[in-house]
């Protein structure tokens, strides 16, 4: 990765816009809160814990703009800018999470210069926790990773869709690291490529073979025997495990489990909701037709037609074998292997 992802400059954020690659590496830099929500709801940052990041980036950015030096109009402003940060992306929950401690820690603030420095502050140490944690889930996963594996993964899951080294992606490369013979399965992830398009740039850049395949071709490959696990990301798991990804990661599942093999989610503890006991109770965000109906631009189905784009879709627990987070691999029941992490 020549530069990071997102850089925070003091007074702006600097990102690398995800909807030009792989043609293009152009960075932008956002120097208002709405700039960065507009980035988020365009995929030109995404990835649940890159979102999360960039959010609390926002909250900081909108707070230190605020003019007001009486505090309780600067927090009422502040949750005004925090609402239009949260409208931008239902499903991550990381967006939710990194917010919350925003506003936690401005409301810990005796004045609004104090409340300023604490929003810088606390966004830096957000992103340095999520960065860290990707290292972490990288290290413990690549134990499961065998030599000579080949390794099936959905999405965009790297340093792009983190803001650190990568939670599926970041095992994957840990494993080659480590000089583990790994072959990489990447599937193309309709509608919007981000395996095509990301993970096939990052791992190129990393110098770790793989091969690129449509979505539709991962039950032929798991059939000859060519898969020997899947590792994908989350975009929010429920307390008894169930996890929305990456729409298409459900059907994997549903295919690894029918040729017995091992399904691992990779996400940082910031990723669950410990409010929600069970997967059917996840937004799942509905995007824009044109999405589906075009590819890059091009039309690819008549006009007019009708069209179902949710972004994500939820995989039972039953179907995981493990989930690898920062603070250990936790298998069923999820709910309590939660609660034992250290
Ligand atoms: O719509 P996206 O590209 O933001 O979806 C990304 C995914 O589903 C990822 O797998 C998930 O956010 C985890 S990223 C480490």
């Amino acid at each position: 990765m020549p530069k990071e992802p997102v850089e925070w400059l003091g007074d702006r954020l600097r990102i690398l816009d995800q909807t030009r690659l792989p043609q293009e590496e152009a960075y932008l830099d956002l120097g208002r809160y709405q700039d960065i929500a507009s980035a988020i709801t365009e995929l030109k940052i995404r990835g649940a814990p890159a979102i999360g990041v960039c959010a609390a980036y926002a909250v900081a950015l909108g707070g230190l703009k605020i003019e007001t030096r009486a505090r309780a109009e600067f927090l009422k402003e502040l949750r005004g800018i925090i609402r239009t940060i949260t409208a931008t992306r239902p499903t991550a929950r990381n967006l939710f999470g990194a917010v919350e401690r925003m506003l936690r820690a401005a409301e810990a603030g005796r004045d609004t210069d104090r409340i300023k420095e604490a929003l810088v502050s606390e966004a830096v140490k957000i992103h340095a926790e999520e960065a860290a944690a990707t290292g972490k889930i990288s290290q413990l996963g690549a134990g499961l990773i065998g030599d000579g594996f080949s390794v099936l993964t959905h999405c965009n899951t790297g340093a792009l869709a983190t803001a650190g080294y990568g939670t599926a992606l970041g095992v994957i490369k840990k494993a080659a690291g480590q000089g583990k013979k790994i072959k990489v399965l990447a599937t193309e992830t309709r509608p919007l490529l981000q395996g095509a398009r990301l993970t096939a740039w990052e791992l190129m850049k990393a110098g770790i073979p793989f091969t690129l395949i449509t979505d539709s071709m991962a039950g032929y490959f798991m059939s000859r025997g060519e898969v020997d696990c899947v590792i994908v990301g989350a975009a929010r798991i429920a307390l008894n495990g169930d996890t929305a990804n990456k729409l298409g990661t459900y059907t994997l599942a549903v295919l690894a489990k029918e040729h017995g093999i091992p399904f691992y989610v990779a996400a940082p503890t910031t990723t669950f909701d410990t409010t929600l006991d069970k997967g059917i109770d996840i937004p799942i965000e509905e995007r824009s037709p044109e999405e589906v109906t075009r590819i890059q631009g091009v039309a690819i189905a008549p006009e007019g037609t009708r069209v179902a784009n949710p972004a994500f879709d939820i995989t039972p627990h039953h179907l995981i074998t493990a989930i690898i987070t920062e603070r250990g691999i936790i298998r069923e029941p999820y709910g309590e292997g939660l609660r034992e992490l250290k």
